[in-house]
């Protein structure tokens, strides 16, 4: 009998790939190229991507064997699982896998903005000897406002407690006692918008959050607000954001991820105090290890019509 076929639409770590060829036929495509995607699922059983697949309705009207799409990550904004449900096909994530990267890669980007490490680094390397200009500010006693205290949210408090920071937080779906136990105060949207040094954002991309931080939003906050997305790109607007740095309503900005990507130009990328990573918060070997792991064991019990856990 053939073995079920596997399609891997996106980099996956050597040890998810071993892991599925020992059970499945393995194939790969690159998930960005429509044109190569839309042929190639016409006959595989699951489908693994990251970010940059766009897992649609067309995808499924394609792929009339398809019993599950992985998503070797945290977000599953780039797939339709409506779609995906009306098809009877199973979406899985690795919920957990990166989320230690991701909150580390969120305080690396607010470390950035608060004393100017790339914009130093940048200017020596030219030979550029500026100490005065790139004087930075302490996280010691500032408020750091979390939007979204979920895993991630939750790793990113957790961390910077030991910066000596107060923490706020809005998330209206979490208990005020749970927020407490990790010493966070919960606070409303407009409350933590104007009381914030910092802002850090761990939402998913959800037609709520869309927009969230908008340019409403952004005439509330403090002028010396240095503002963190590692979550999803348009989470905060990025015309109202160039806008708030044009005008000096906010201080500097760390971002990983941007409405469109791949972004490679982008009007945020000419403000010196904006610091950028190419969605670069997953991107540690630990973390795409366990990406890759998790999403093949999930892809087994999935096909095997297994009970798939939470991981
Ligand atoms: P999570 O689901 O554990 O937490 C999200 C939190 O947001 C939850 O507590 C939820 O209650 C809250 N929330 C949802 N809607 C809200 C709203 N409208 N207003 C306020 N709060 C709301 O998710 P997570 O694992 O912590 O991931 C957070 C984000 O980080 C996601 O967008 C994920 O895709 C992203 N992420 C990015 C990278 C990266 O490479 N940059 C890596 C991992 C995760
Ligand atoms: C995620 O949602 O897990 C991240 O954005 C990382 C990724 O896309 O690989």
């Amino acid at each position: 009998m053939s073995k079920p076929v596997v399609l891997v639409a996106e980099e996956l770590s050597p040890a998810g790939i071993a892991e599925l060829e020992a059970d499945f036929d393995v194939r790969h495509v690159d998930g960005s190229d429509r044109a190569a995607l839309l042929p190639a699922v016409a006959d595989v059983d699951a489908l693994i991507v990251r970010s940059a697949t766009k897992v649609t309705a067309e995808v499924f009207q394609h792929a009339s064997k398809l019993r599950v799409v992985a998503r070797a990550g945290v977000g599953l904004d780039n797939v339709d699982v409506e779609a995906a449900t009306k098809a009877g096909v199973m979406v899985v994530n690795a919920p957990t896998s990166n989320i230690v990267t991701a909150a580390e890669h969120a305080i690396a980007l607010l470390l950035a903005t608060a004393r100017n490490v790339p914009q130093g680094h940048a200017a020596l390397k030219q030979g550029e000897w500026k100490r005065s200009k790139y004087t930075g500010v302490e996280l010691q006693g500032k408020t750091v406002g979390v939007l979204g205290l979920g895993r991630i949210g939750v790793l990113v408090a957790q961390r910077l407690a030991a910066f000596d920071m107060n923490i706020i937080a809005y998330d209206p779906y979490v208990q005020a006692a749970r927020a407490a136990q990790l010493g966070v105060r919960l606070v409303g949207l407009e409350e933590l918008l104007r009381e914030s040094d910092f802002i850090t954002v761990h939402l998913p991309k959800t037609p709520e959050t869309l927009g969230l931080i908008g340019d409403r939003e952004l005439r509330m906050v403090k002028p010396s607000v240095r503002i963190v997305n590692a979550a999803r790109g348009g989470i905060v607007d990025e015309a109202a954001l160039d806008l708030a740095l044009k005008e000096g309503r906010v201080a500097g900005a760390g971002l990983d991820v941007f409405s469109t990507e791949p972004c490679t130009d982008s009007p945020l990328f000419h403000h010196d105090n904006v610091v950028v990573t190419p969605h670069l918060g997953a991107s540690t070997h630990e973390a795409q290890e366990k990406a890759g792991t998790q999403v093949a064991r999930s892809v087994r019990l999935a096909l095997s019509g297994e009970f798939v856990p939470d991981a």
